[in-house]
C-alpha cells in the first residue's frame, strides 16, 4: 500500500482552524477507504514570518518536490508588508513547482445558499480553469524614481504559447470528463475569457486556444471578454461548463464564483502540474477577524481535501467527500456557508465526518 506524502502548511488567521477539520475528514476517510498517508508540517505564515524572519528558500522548493501534494490553509498577515507572504509561500508553490493549473470548480449545492435570485444547483455547475504562473503575476516590473513626482510603475503581463496552450488542453480535458460524467449526451463546452480587443497581445490565446480545439472536434467552444462573462456569470450561470482564462481574470472571476456558488467558506482550488506535486487550498483568505473564534466554515479546506484526493488518484475517497459535503449542504442543518451560520468550526468538521458514514 502506498503511504502518501501530504505537505500540511496551516498558514495563517483562520488557516490552522480550517485546516484542522479538513485533516480530520482525511484522516476519516483514509481509514474508509484504507489508504495511508504522512503529514510534513511546514510553519510558513505571516505569524512565522513575524517571528523568525523566515520565508520559502530554494531548498524547501526542492522539499516539496519530493512530496505527493501540499494541503495549505491560507497566508495573510495583517502586520506584515502587503502580499510579502503571500508572494513567498502561495506564488512560491504555484511558480516554483509551476503547477499551471488552478482549478477552481463553482458548484451550487443547495439553492439557500446562493444569492442570485432564481438560481439553483441545475443552474450553477461549472469549472474555471485559470492559468497559475504568468500574465500580471509574472512578478516582472518595478517602480522607478519611487516615492517622487516622476515615479514610473511597470507591471508586465506576460503570455507564453507554452502556458496559453496547456491551459486550454487541460480545460478540454477536463470539459471531455464533465461530459462524460454527466452522461446525457450534452456536448462538452469550453469558453475561452480573456480581454482580446482592448488587450490585444491576448490574441495569443485566442490563437492557441483554437490551435488546440482542433484536437476536440466534439466540444462546442464559446468566447467571453472578461466584463461580460461577470455579467453572464450572474445573469445565466448555467451558459457555463468549463471555462479557461487568464492567471488575473481567474482570480477574480472565481471570488464572483465563490459567491454564486454558496460564499467565500465554500470554494476550493486544486494547483496543479498533471503527475506532478500539486496544492491544494481553499479559496479563501486568512480572514483575520475570524481567526481563533472557531467561526469560520471550514468547507472550503474539506472541498480541498477532496480535491488532493482525487488527484492522488483515490477517486472514491474523493468522491465520498465531495458527496459528504453536498449532503450536509442540502440537509437543511447549515443556514449559511460562512462565519455567521452558527455552527462551529470545529462542529461543521463533525457534521461532515457524520455524513461521510452514510
Ligand atoms: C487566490 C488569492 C491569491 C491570488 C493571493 C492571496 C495572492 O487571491 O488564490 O485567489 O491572487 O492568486
Ligand atoms: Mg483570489
Amino acid at each position: 500500500m502506498k503511504t502518501y506524502t501530504i505537505g500540511d502548511l496551516p498558514g495563517d488567521g483562520i488557516g490552522p482552524e480550517v485546516q484542522a477539520e479538513g485533516l480530520k475528514v482525511l484522516d476519516a476517510v483514509s481509514k474508509i477507504h484504507d489508504f495511508k498517508y504522512e503529514l510534513v508540517p511546514y510553519p510558513h505564515s505571516g505569524e512565522h514570518y513575524l517571528k523568525t524572519g523566515e520565508l520559502i528558500t530554494d531548498a524547501i522548493i526542492d522539499q516539496w518536490r519530493g512530496l505527493d501534494a501540499v494541503l495549505l490553509g491560507a497566508i495573510g498577515h495583517p502586520e506584515v508588508e502587503t502580499g510579502l507572504v503571500e508572494r513567498s509561500v502561495i506564488l512560491g508553490l504555484r511558480f516554483g513547482l509551476d503547477l499551471y493549473i488552478n482549478l477552481r470548480p463553482i458548484k451550487l449545492y443547495s439553492e439557500h445558499l446562493c444569492p442570485l435570485k432564481g438560481k439553483g444547483p441545475e443552474h450553477i455547475d461549472f469549472t474555471v480553469i485559470r492559468e497559475n504562473t504568468e500574465g500580471i503575476y509574472s512578478q516582472i516590473g518595478g517602480h522607478l524614481k519611487k516615492n517622487t513626482p516622476d515615479e514610473v510603475a511597470i507591471v508586465n503581463g506576460i503570455y507564453t504559447w507554452k502556458g496559453c496552450e496547456r491551459a486550454s488542453r487541460y480545460a478540454f480535458e477536463v470539459a471531455d470528463q464533465r461530459a462524460a460524467l454527466r452522461g446525457d449526451g450534452k456536448p462538452p463546452t469550453v469558453t475561452l475569457v480573456d480581454k482580446a480587443n482592448a488587450i490585444r497581445p491576448h490574441d495569443i490565446w485566442t490563437r492557441a486556444f483554437a490551435e488546440v480545439a482542433k484536437d476536440f472536434p466534439d466540444t462546442k467552444t464559446d468566447h467571453a471578454y472578461v466584463d461580460a462573462c461577470c455579467m453572464w456569470m450572474v445573469k445565466n450561470p448555467e451558459w457555463f461548463d468549463v471555462i479557461v482564462t487568464t492567471n488575473l481574470f481567474g482570480d477574480i472571476i472565481t471570488d464572483l464564483g465563490a459567491m454564486i456558488q454558496g460564499g467565500m467558506g465554500i470554494a476550493a482550488s486544486g494547483n496543479i502540474h498533471p503527475g506532478k506535486t500539486s496544492m491544494f487550498e481553499p479559496i479563501h483568505g486568512s480572514a483575520p477577524k475570524y481567526a481563533g473564534k472557531n467561526v469560520a466554515c471550514p468547507l472550503g479546506s474539506v472541498s480541498a481535501v477532496s480535491m488532493m484526493l482525487d488527484f492522488l488518484g483515490e477517486t472514491e475517497a474523493a468522491a465520498r467527500v465531495e458527496k459528504a459535503v453536498g449532503a450536509l449542504l442540502t440537509s437543511g442543518k447549515v443556514p449559511s456557508a460562512d462565519a455567521r451560520s452558527g455552527i462551529s468550526t470545529s462542529d461543521m468538521g463533525d457534521m461532515v465526518l457524520e455524513m461521510l458514514e452514510k
